[in-house]
């Protein structure tokens, strides 16, 4: 469903993603870990279309992102690292703007916005202007919008930074549960715990280059240490030499 095939990334002559061949399957829940700076939000943002690759290539749902970067990001639920909303207009209306860019339908849009909102917890404040929206009520927010096309695929960078325990955990429950009804998704993290509790496989990047992929058991097996759990496994194979 996720496809990357090659992906470099050069910022001038740095190059922040190194060759980079990755595929995560329909209703996958992909972790992708790694220290600051190893290239996870650089390659997030090749794989939703917002950053083009200096080379290889991105499909998504068989479309090549490069060839058809509409269709392909039409199929995309999109939540960046730092989203940005305008704080004048009201939840509802950020909705309705979102809807908009994804070309849903006016009918649709008011069955959808109302399932979202409900989803999120916001049903009480479509009218609310989103300045006057509690911190956790916006990242709720976020994430409605971001999902309303019903994307077969959601990309998230570090989701769960700044979300209370109980936001973390409904979450991870929304996830495990879209992606039960075939959904796709493909999450940074340095929570890796959530990591090891949700995602099916997690691939680990080191300086650009991908070090490792595969579920615990085999990240485990691959680092050799007996008994570790995710966070020695982690730090075993991304030490530094
Ligand atoms: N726009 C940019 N221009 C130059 N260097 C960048 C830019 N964006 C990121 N980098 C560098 O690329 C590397 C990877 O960054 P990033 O993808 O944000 O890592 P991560 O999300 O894993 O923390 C870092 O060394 C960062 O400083
Ligand atoms: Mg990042």
């Amino acid at each position: 469903m996720i496809e990357l095939k090659n992906i470099t990334k050069k910022y001038d002559e740095f190059i922040a993603v190194n060759n980079l061949n990755l595929s995560v399957e329909k209703g996958e829940i992909f972790g992708f870990i790694g220290p600051n700076g190893a290239g996870k939000t650089t390659t997030i943002k090749m794989m939703g279309g917002i950053l083009a690759p200096t080379a290889g290539t991105v499909v998504i749902a068989g479309v090549r992102m490069d060839e058809n970067p509409e269709k392909a990001k039409s199929k995309i639920g999109f939540i960046p690292d730092r989203p940005y909303l305008y704080e004048k207009l009201t939840g509802m209306e950020f909705l309705r703007f979102t809807a908009d860019l994804y070309n849903v339908d006016e009918k649709a849009f008011f069955r959808k916005a109302e399932e979202k909102l409900s989803l999120f917890s916001l049903t009480d404040w479509p009218d609310e202007l989103i300045e006057a929206y509690s911190h956790g009520m916006k990242q709720r927010l976020i994430m409605a919008a971001a999902l309303i096309h019903d994307p077969e695929v959601i990309i998230v960078d570090e989701p769960t930074v700044g979300l209370d325990p109980a936001a973390v955990k409904m979450l991870k429950e929304l996830f495990k549960q879209l992606a039960a009804e075939g959904v796709t998704i493909f999450m940074s993290t340095h929570t890796l715990k959530v990591a090891e509790d949700i995602c099916g496989r997690i691939g680990i990047i080191r300086k650009g280059e991908l070090i490792a992929a595969g579920t615990t058991e085999d990240l485990k097996r691959e680092s050799h240490i007996t008994d570790a759990d995710l966070e020695q496994v982690f730090l075993s194979l991304t030490e530094e030499g």
